[in-house]
């Protein structure tokens, strides 16, 4: 027996409409939230909701709204994949694109058809598309009438979508995820949920019940992706990244726990089908009362997911001591206590290879379940010298140290399918809204104010990530 990635293992690379796309006006479709974060220093209080009227400002700049023209690039940036030998792309499909305010009796044909003619494209250069449902792009047209996920109504909207497009995309599409990084409602839950508050809110409160209609809404999504198209395979889809203790003071370690619960408390119930023990207690002691209707747990308990998709970029830290909880740096959305033992990223982002194959076993153990590693890679501002070439040798080391962590854990008996680096071509910053963190293998002339000519150009890391695929992983130098 050969060991190793598995023969068909999925080596790609993953974006999301709200980064990539642009054409947020055309096509008819409709605004989400994404389209009102700003980049600049409004953005992240955008992000977390704390933002009093849906509207876009004429003073601001808004990344989304062009990013990097995948809306009319997408032909030529496939071809490019497709000379890495992609064996998969996730993207994700734009909501607002299929029912431009999320509550028409009729999509958006025009949305559609752009989709079939991306996923055609795909698979006319053997590339299986991965699709993830909804990455932090909610329709404002119904955010505006019904409020975002804390309304239950969403559970509806979002299901009458997903209807539409396994309905459309199903012979197409066989690898969905249901709501990009779900444990991101508790750090940005404008983004993540179309979440806002009003003065006198008990935030967490807001935010699990919002949290519960999405788990809801997953499960039955899962469901009726089974019924449409069998062999569908449907996942959830964390930013994870273990935590480790600070020091073997059982304080720091039982927080740690905690800290960790926090996330997997949404994928336990994705894929265990119910609402943990240490849930229950967190709930009781912090005022959450959790709404459910007559039959949601059966509806969670029933609809499990598939695998488990998650994000990992960095480990994450955790302490009781104040003083060490001083230190801390940046992080997927949230800062961490750092950890003194690993390098930072420009950005602050913590690097650490082995923390991968950690989490790994760690989600293997818990779930059981094949995992899909769709997100890992590092933001850097790239530098293209005179002769046009971009020397990205940073970024291979990163890369290299993350899949060498991958076949460790393989070996460790941990069932990974596949693996997309972020953001494999140039992408808008989730978090800063930037065009400077680059990611990509392919470079393009775009800077964070929005000058440039869009032109897209190979990184040196373009012909290292095309030899390890075509090694399967072997030739990693
Ligand atoms: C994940 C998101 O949180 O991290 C992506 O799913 C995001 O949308 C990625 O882009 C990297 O974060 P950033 O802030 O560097 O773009």
């Amino acid at each position: 027996m050969k060991l190793g990635f598995l023969e068909k293992f999925l080596w790609g690379g993953a974006l999301a409409a709200n980064q990539c796309e642009g054409g947020y006006r055309e096509g008819g479709k409709g605004l989400t939230t994404v389209d009102l974060c700003p980049s600049g220093q409004n953005r992240l209080d955008v992000m977390k909701g704390n933002i009093a009227e849906l509207k876009i400002n004429d003073d601001e700049f808004y990344p989304s709204h062009e990013a990097i023209d995948f809306y009319h690039k997408y032909k030529e940036d496939i071809a490019l994949f497709a000379e890495m030998g992609f064996k998969c792309l996730r993207i994700s499909i734009a909501w607002s694109r299929i029912f431009p305010n999320g509550d028409e009796e009729i999509p958006n044909e025009e949305g559609l058809k752009f989709y079939d003619s991306m996923f055609d494209e795909m698979i006319k250069h053997d590339i299986e598309p991965v699709v993830t449902i909804c990455h932090f792009d909610t329709p404002i047209g119904i955010i505006e009438k019904f409020g975002g996920w804390k309304n239950r109504k969403f559970v509806d909207f979002y299901l009458n979508y997903c209807k539409v497009i396994f309905d459309r995309y199903k012979g197409k599409v066989r690898y969905w995820m249901t709501f990009n990084e779900i444990n991101m409602i508790l750090h940005l839950p404008f983004l993540g949920a179309g979440v806002r508050f009003e003065d006198g809110d008990n935030k967490l409160q807001v935010m699990y019940q919002s949290a519960h209609h999405e788990l809801v809404a997953s499960a039955l999504a899962t469901k009726l992706a089974h019924e449409i198209m069998p062999d569908s395979m449907v996942g959830c889809m964390l930013a994870a990244g273990e935590f480790y203790p600070y020091s073997c003071n059982p304080k720091d370690v039982m927080e740690a726990k905690r800290k960790e619960r926090e996330n997997l408390l949404f994928i336990d119930v994705q894929s265990r089908g119910e609402y943990p023990g240490y849930a229950k207690r967190f709930f009781r002691e912090n005022n959450i009362e959790i709404v459910m209707e007559s039959g949601d747990e059966e509806i969670l308990k029933g609809n499990t997911v598939d695998f488990i998709g998650f994000s990992y970029y960095s480990s994450r830290c955790a302490s009781v001591d104040p003083e060490v909880l001083n230190g801390k740096t940046s992080g997927n959305a949230f800062k961490s206590v750092r950890n003194p033992y690993l390098n930072v990223s420009e950005w602050g982002w913590q690097i650490d290879p082995e923390g991968l194959r950690i989490t790994c076993n760690s989600l293997h153990d818990r779930y059981q379940k094949p995992l899909f590693i769709v997100e890992n890679g590092l933001g850097a501002n790239d530098i293209v010298e005179e002769d046009g070439s971009i020397n990205d040798d940073y970024r291979i080391q990163y890369l290299r140290g993350h899949i060498e962590a991958m076949k460790e854990a393989i070996l460790d008996g941990v069932n990974i399918i596949g693996y997309t680096p972020w953001g494999c071509i140039d992408i808008v910053s989730a978090s800063t809204g930037e065009m400077k963190k680059r990611y990509g293998f392919i470079y393009v002339d775009k800077d964070n104010e929005g000058n440039g000519t869009l032109e897209r150009r190979k990184k040196k890391s373009f012909e290292w990530y095309k030899e390890v695929i075509k090694s399967n992983g072997e030739n990693l130098v």
